[in-house]
């Protein structure tokens, strides 16, 4: 059900690579509640993804840029507002990958290029989006910046490698990049730290079946989908949540407050 939240609103969606991309259903949601936007990806993912689909279904432009590259980023912002008509008003950064997990090489074999590479492109690419956009004076008043992140920031996961200290340093440069764009241009930034979800960047975790299936059994509620995570992500863009900024936002039906659950539990009763 659409509720017009972000009519009028302009924005950049980074990271829709296919349909079961978490920012491919956020792009047809905001279209759905009456969002203007340009999506945005890595040429290289232009040339082998569908995301000129993407851009038909919701009417949107398309502008390539490599997240880690300032002159790409300039580029983008500039453009988005000449297409868009005006300053933007939400950033959805959805954008991960590892060389290191890329490669198959373990956590203790970490190759420093490779890290170097994948942190670059998963975590340092989101202070380059939002120091684009502080520089150029690109954000609305009461605009909303979201990046996409998971709980091993904060917790061990064995498999997730060198993922984890990416999404860590993602979650750090959400709060510190959050004060100055709160203070300087009322503008907020947040990260949501999303359940494990069937997307090319997630399957790409060894072990993931049983890493999504042990979740889905510990949350009182179950995983969160990629589609709960486009839904959240909208009450974030809309003017429903001004006041909320430099939070890590979990969204996983309660998987990182439960301590066992019984489904779990019967497992080893
Ligand atoms: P996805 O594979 O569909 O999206 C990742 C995107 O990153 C792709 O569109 C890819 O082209 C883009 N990308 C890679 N290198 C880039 C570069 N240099 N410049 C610009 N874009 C680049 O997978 P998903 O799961 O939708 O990932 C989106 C975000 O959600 C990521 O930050 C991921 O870490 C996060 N996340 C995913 C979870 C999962 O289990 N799938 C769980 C929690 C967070």
């Amino acid at each position: 059900m659409a509720y017009n939240l972000l009519k009028g609103k302009r924005g950049i969606i980074f990271g829709a690579l296919d349909e079961n991309s978490i920012a491919w259903k956020t792009a047809l949601s905001v279209h759905a509640e009456g969002g203007t936007f340009v999506l945005t990806n890595a040429p290289i993912a232009l040339r082998m993804g569908q995301l000129k689909e993407l851009g038909e279904q919701t009417g949107s432009e398309i502008i390539p840029a490599d997240a880690t590259s300032e002159e790409d980023l300039k580029n983008l912002v500039t453009k988005s507002m000449e297409i868009l008509g005006g300053k933007i008003d939400f950033v959805l950064h959805s954008i991960g990958m590892s060389v290191n997990v890329r490669k198959g090489r373990s956590y203790m074999d970490e190759n420093y290029d490779f890290t170097a590479k994948g942190w670059d492109i998963s975590a340092l690419s989101f202070h380059k989006v939002m120091q684009t956009l502080y520089k150029n004076d690109a954000m609305s008043e009461w605009g909303s910046i979201v990046a996409l992140t998971y709980m091993a920031a904060q917790r061990s996961f064995p498999d997730y490698n060198d993922m984890a200290d990416n999404k860590a340093y993602l979650e750090s440069v959400a709060r510190s990049f959050g004060y100055f764009f709160g203070k300087d241009k009322k503008v907020r930034v947040n990260t949501i730290s999303q359940s494990p979800t069937a997307t090319t960047a997630g399957q790409g975790i060894k072990g993931f079946n049983g890493f999504i299936n042990f979740a889905d059994q510990m949350a009182p509620l179950g995983n969160a989908t990629a589609q709960d995570c486009a839904d959240y992500t909208i009450t974030l863009f809309s003017d429903l949540t001004r006041k909320v900024t430099m939070q890590n936002l979990f969204h996983d039906g309660g998987f990182s407050n439960t301590g066992v659950s019984r489904e779990v539990m019967d497992k080893f009763e």
